[in-house]
């Protein structure tokens, strides 16, 4: 999505920017990679538009989870046991990131098993709430516990009421292409991609943004 609409617009600025009817359209050529939609306003063609559309729902359905909003969200340790599931949560905070765990505990209140994630991106406008999502190499899973609006409370994820999924439930695809714009999946291998917008594949959006952008103004 992201990625569509940002191609549309350098494109339309190549057109705005070289006027007539004998432009290459260089960047649209395959080799150009995804810029990223600041580059639509960083070209100082589509500012409006690029700032209006990161105010919608769907501009932020999807961000880094160590900003300083989602870092408020957890001014202190959070911990909920749930006892239909005998598991005990938390989320917390460790450097600039954020965490969760879940444990359980037996009956002499030691650890039978305890198992941590840090929290790569967030998922969800605040509409309803925030779920997470963590990276283990290239796989990607959702988080046990969600951040919802209504009450500004941690809880569990909708989907891990009365069921110990803990942080094994993946990412499908039909999902991230909304939220992310694009994935890059592995074929056969629900959860696993190549590279989202963000994290790995930020670096070398930035790096196509300048080559993008120099192709899309300069006359060929
Ligand atoms: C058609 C595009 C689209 C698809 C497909 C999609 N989402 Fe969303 N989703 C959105 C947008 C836009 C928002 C932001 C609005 C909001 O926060 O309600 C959102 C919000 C959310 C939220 C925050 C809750 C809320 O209502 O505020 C969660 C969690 C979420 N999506 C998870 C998922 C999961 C999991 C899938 C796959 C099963 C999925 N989405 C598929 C567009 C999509």
């Amino acid at each position: 999505m992201l990625g569509a609409i940002a191609r549309s617009l350098l494109v339309s600025c190549c057109a705005w920017a070289q006027g007539g009817s004998s432009i290459t359209y260089r960047n649209v050529s395959p080799r150009v990679g995804y810029v990223g939609s600041t580059s639509c306003a960083g070209s100082a063609c589509h500012e409006d538009i690029c700032h209006s559309y990161a105010q919608t729902p769907m501009g932020r359905s999807m961000a880094p989870a160590n900003t300083p909003s989602e870092l408020a969200k957890v001014p202190k340790r959070i911990t909920i046991f749930k006892p239909e599931l005998n598991r005990h949560f938390e989320v917390f905070r460790q450097g600039s990131d954020i965490y969760q765990s879940e444990c359980e505990l037996d009956e002499s209140g030691q650890t039978v098993f305890k198992s941590t994630h840090r929290l790569d991106y967030v998922v969800g406008a605040g509409l309803t709430g925030y779920t997470y999502l963590f990276r283990r190499g290239q796989w990607f899973f959702e988080a046990p516990l969600s951040y919802y609006s209504e009450n500004n409370q941690w809880d569990l994820s909708p989907g891990y009421e009365g069921k110990d999924i803990g942080f094994t439930r993946s990412v499908n695809v039909i999902c991230l292409s909304c939220h992310n714009g694009q994935p890059e999946p592995v074929p056969k291998r629900d959860g696993m991609y190549r590279s989202l917008l963000s994290g790995s594949a930020k670096t070398r959006s930035v790096a196509n943004a300048a080559t993008a952008l120099a192709s899309c103004t300069s006359k060929k």
